[in-house]
């Protein structure tokens, strides 16, 4: 195999003079095109409960920079995939997500009275920015279905749909009523240009909340999914995926599974949360389905934008392992943090908007996903990585266009240099790239040089990611 040498002049401009490398912790990245797992379909976050409008209402020059920073993939995060809220509440009061039909119709097989403002809390105007970013996977999820359809009469604090197993109502069975109501949401956003690509109908159905909820077991789950997957089809959405079920943890959806393995292929994507269990190992579904890490964040935490300091639950460094562990732990197509742009001082969203109104303040979780997303595109499959620094994380990944990523996480507190050999797979890289990311850098382009013996060398700073693309 003809081979070459790429040889990055990693970090000379800028980061050498910090660093001193010692020829000791010198370490081999193999990537190995022959070893392959899952096909990518991206990172994502979402602007629901009325955090759309917060962007909207932003002046139109700070309305660019909060959409370049989560979807353009030269000067941004490059996020493929958008979580919709499709809203459930009567009204939008509050931060609610006010539903498509927000008085009952009568009945289940009532004709429906759905309306349309054609805005849906901003939530239309972010999905159609981001369709011309080139956002092409639309999950679009309901925390629940509207109050008149279940148990408790209410689309917040539990209950369960009318109709699955275990749930009877003096009202009729829900089931279909609410298949409808969701393929009619998909129907609204297909006429402004958005296609959603996928649906789900449950939120953390393991947790009663205030706000919209609606609880629901496997079975149940498995039950409404028999209902939606043919009214999707008859409406001639056979390609949308039904997602499934957001629960709060990587656990408590696995324990779901059991009660969803009846469904097969009814169910498209497995879905869930970091909250109460992390992604540690892949869930097992019956079909093979995707697994999405759909939620997560530091929801509390004090506002930082910070890459390292003392490890805190919002550093940057930090949500670069969590990603790492998800996709290469766990094996996960997708990991989308909570929110991306919102005010306030916590660490719930990626980018902060500044209390003033008049400027964006970015965190380096940004950017930790960024160094992901920009370079591991839709459809790209995660390939074998093996060696790097000690104590340190790689993933590579092959992308359609045939370009390979590679990421290293260097967590320890030294420095080392890193070569990358690609291995198999008859890959000759014509030219490469990387970028830094740590305290003083986001996602800076690094100088490289292609040299004679197949690999690319650069020098990784301690505390920081670094991100490889080789194209054949
Ligand atoms: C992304 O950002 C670059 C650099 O600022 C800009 O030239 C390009 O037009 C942006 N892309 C989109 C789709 O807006
Ligand atoms: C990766 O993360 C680092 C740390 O914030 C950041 O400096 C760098 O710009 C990111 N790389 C990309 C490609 O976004």
């Amino acid at each position: 195999m003809a081979s070459r040498t790429l040889l990055l002049a990693a970090l000379a401009a800028t980061a050498t003079s910090r660093f001193t490398l010692s020829p000791r912790q010198a370490s081999t990245v193999t990537v190995d095109l022959t070893k392959t797992y899952q096909t990518m379909d991206g990172f994502g976050m979402s602007e629901t409960f009325q955090r759309a409008n917060q962007m909207h209402a932003l002046s139109t020059t700070l309305q660019r920079q909060a959409l370049d920073l989560l979807f353009n993939t030269t000067s941004g995060a490059g996020f493929s995939i958008l979580r919709n809220g499709i809203g459930s509440s009567p009204d939008s009061s509050s931060d609610h997500m006010v539903s498509i039909q927000p008085k009952s119709p009568g009945g289940p097989s009532a004709t429906p009275k759905y309306v349309w403002d054609g805005n849906d809390n901003s939530q239309v105007w972010v999905s159609t920015e981001a369709v011309k970013y080139g956002v092409k996977t639309f999950y679009a999820n309901a925390w629940s279905a509207p109050g008149y359809m279940k148990t408790n009469g209410n689309d917040a604090n539990g209950g369960t749909l009318c109709g699955v197993s275990g749930s009877t109502c003096s009202s009729g069975d829900w089931k279909q009523a609410f298949a409808d109501y969701l393929v009619q949401y998909i129907t609204y956003y297909k006429e402004v240009g958005v296609e959603v690509t996928h649906v789900g109908f449950l939120n953390e159905p393991d947790l009663t909340t205030s706000y919209a909820s609606m609880r629901s077991s496997g079975q149940q789950a498995a039950d409404f999914i028999k209902v939606l997957r043919p009214a999707l089809d008859k409406a001639g959405y056979q390609e949308v995926k039904i997602a499934c079920c957001d629960a709060e943890g990587w656990s408590s959806q696995q324990g779901m599974m059991s009660g969803l393995n009846g469904v097969g292929e009814a169910l498209g994507v497995v879905t869930a949360h970091s909250y109460t269990s992390s992604p540690g190992s892949p869930i097992s579904t019956a079909n093979k389905q995707p697994v999405w890490q759909t939620e997560n964040a530091d929801l509390q935490g004090a506002w930082t934008s910070t890459w390292y300091g003392s490890n805190g639950a919002g550093e940057g460094l930090l949500w670069a392992n969590k990603i790492y562990d998800a996709v290469v732990r766990a094996n996960c197509a997708a990991y989308l943090y909570w929110v991306g742009v919102q005010g306030g001082a916590t660490n719930s969203k990626l980018i902060r908007i500044a209390d003033d109104k008049k400027s964006l303040i970015v965190s380096k979780r940004l950017w930790a996903f960024a160094n992901w997303s920009r370079f591991v595109r839709p459809g790209a499959v995660r390939v074998g990585a093996s060696g790097g620094p000690s104590g340190g994380k790689v993933s590579a990944f092959k992308n359609l266009d045939g370009s390979v990523s590679v990421q290293v996480i260097n967590g320890g507190g030294s420095a080392g240099a890193v070569s990358v050999k690609v291995a198999g797979g008859g890959f000759t890289a014509k030219s490469a790239k990387a970028w830094i990311t740590d305290n003083s850098h986001e996602c800076d382009e690094l100088t490289s040089e292609l040299g004679t013996d197949g690999s690319v060398s650069a020098s990784v700073p301690a505390r920081s990611m670094v991100t490889f693309v080789l194209q054949p």
